[in-house]
């Protein structure tokens, strides 16, 4: 017999069941339509090969220990180093994942009596941070600089006497669409404020050798910039760039940082090899900025939408259901697509999260557009 306890999560789970909501875990099968490898850099050879190189020199698979304790790897310190000069920040620190480092800032840095003013659109991780933050946080509507401008200025005029932080990601996971970073920078330093700026889905990919489209802005003092190392480059965790000071509190004070073993050493000889292979494989970024383009071509004349313009092309369904239907029938023709639906995007706004990365070559990408298309005309809404 079910224990009495159980019976409440079988009816949660009853009723995501009935609102089209229920998640199961769907194996990888088919063509990657939907993975964030958007350099094929996982799978690669020079990624695998850096991996046995560092095991061969004595590199351990576990970091055995917090930071703060014994596990404090010279890999880890290597990596940061690298990759504050990479990024141009002025110190980075290595979280074991883009989730954890989210969680860790803001629910560390922002202090009583400050502001969050997110876009409406950041990621779950960041609300976690959020949620847990002693700041008071409140959404703007999204990319609307006016919208965060309104938030600041009826916080001060309420008496709000801290420090406004606005959140934002440079590209967004599930839309592919970008942020106004610039005039948000503006307003960070007219208030006497700080912006944090998510660049997972753009590290690697934008901005001068990869550095994402925050790379002008990643030496200002006032500015926090996230680059996930489970995207573009290929790894795991993420690499938080800020000021020294900043890097040094939450050395101090994160909590996720403080008490949690630290990341594979592996992994972060991994990802200095992944910042690596950004700058000598220049060709790699070449030849996924056309394949891009193609793609984003390919989607308009094939299904009559307007593209994001970047590798995040979501196709707008609305009903959970037959997102889901046809996410399903694209598995069975061989494209590995998968339905993004609420609470991960808003209600109403049920979609399939195309990404397009070097694992696919243009024939294929016509082919599935081609298949959409037919499909998206049967499944009538
Ligand atoms: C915008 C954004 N931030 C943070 C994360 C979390 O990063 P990670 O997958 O490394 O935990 C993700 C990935 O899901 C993301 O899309």
């Amino acid at each position: 017999m079910m224990p009495t306890g159980l019976a409440r999560y079988e009816t949660t789970l009853a009723g995501l069941e009935r609102k089209g909501r229920r998640r199961t875990l769907i194996a990888q099968d088919g063509v990657d339509f939907s993975s964030n490898d958007y350099l094929a850099f996982a799978g690669s050879t020079r990624l695998a090969a850096a991996v046995t190189a560092a095991v061969q020199r004595g590199v351990p698979v576990g970091a055995g220990g917090s930071r703060l304790l014994r596990g404090n790897h010279p890999e880890h310190e290597a990596l940061e180093e690298e990759a504050a000069a990479f990024f141009g920040a002025e110190r980075v620190l290595y979280f074991g994942s883009g989730y954890a480092a989210n969680a860790a800032l803001f629910s560390t840095l922002p202090q009583r009596g400050d502001l969050i003013v997110h876009d409406a659109l950041v990621h779950a991780s960041a609300h976690e941070g959020m949620q847990a933050s002693r700041a008071q946080a409140v959404p703007a509507a999204h990319n609307d600089v006016e919208a965060f401008a309104r938030a600041i200025e009826q916080w001060r005029s309420g008496g709000g006497n801290g420090h406004p932080w606005i959140a934002v990601e440079s590209l967004y996971s599930m839309d592919g669409d970008r942020a106004p970073l610039a005039k948000l920078a503006a307003l960070a330093d007219r208030h006497d404020g700080f912006l944090v700026i998510d660049e997972a889905h753009a590290t690697g990919v934008f901005g001068p050798s990869g550095r994402g489209f925050a790379a002008d802005l990643e030496k200002h003092g006032n500015v926090i910039v996230l680059h996930t190392c489970g995207k573009a480059l290929g790894v795991s965790g993420a690499l938080l760039g800020a000021s020294a000071t900043l890097c040094d509190y939450l050395v101090n004070r994160a909590r996720g940082f403080i008490y949690s073993t630290a990341p594979s050493p592996l992994m972060a000889a991994a990802v200095r090899e992944a910042l690596r292979m950004l700058t000598d494989e220049p060709q790699r970024r070449a030849d996924f900025d056309a394949l891009r383009t193609f793609a984003n071509a390919e989607l308009t004349r094939k299904l009559g939408m307007e593209a994001s313009g970047s590798q995040i092309l979501p196709v707008m369904i609305g009903d959970n259901g037959r997102a889901v239907r046809i996410a399903a029938r694209m598995r069975a023709e061989g494209f590995d697509i998968r339905a993004i639906r609420p609470p991960t995007v808003p209600e109403g706004t049920a979609r399939l999260r195309v990404a397009i990365t070097l694992n696919v070559d243009r024939p294929t990408i016509t082919r599935m557009f081609t298949r959409l298309a037919a499909i998206m005309a049967e499944e009538k809404p």
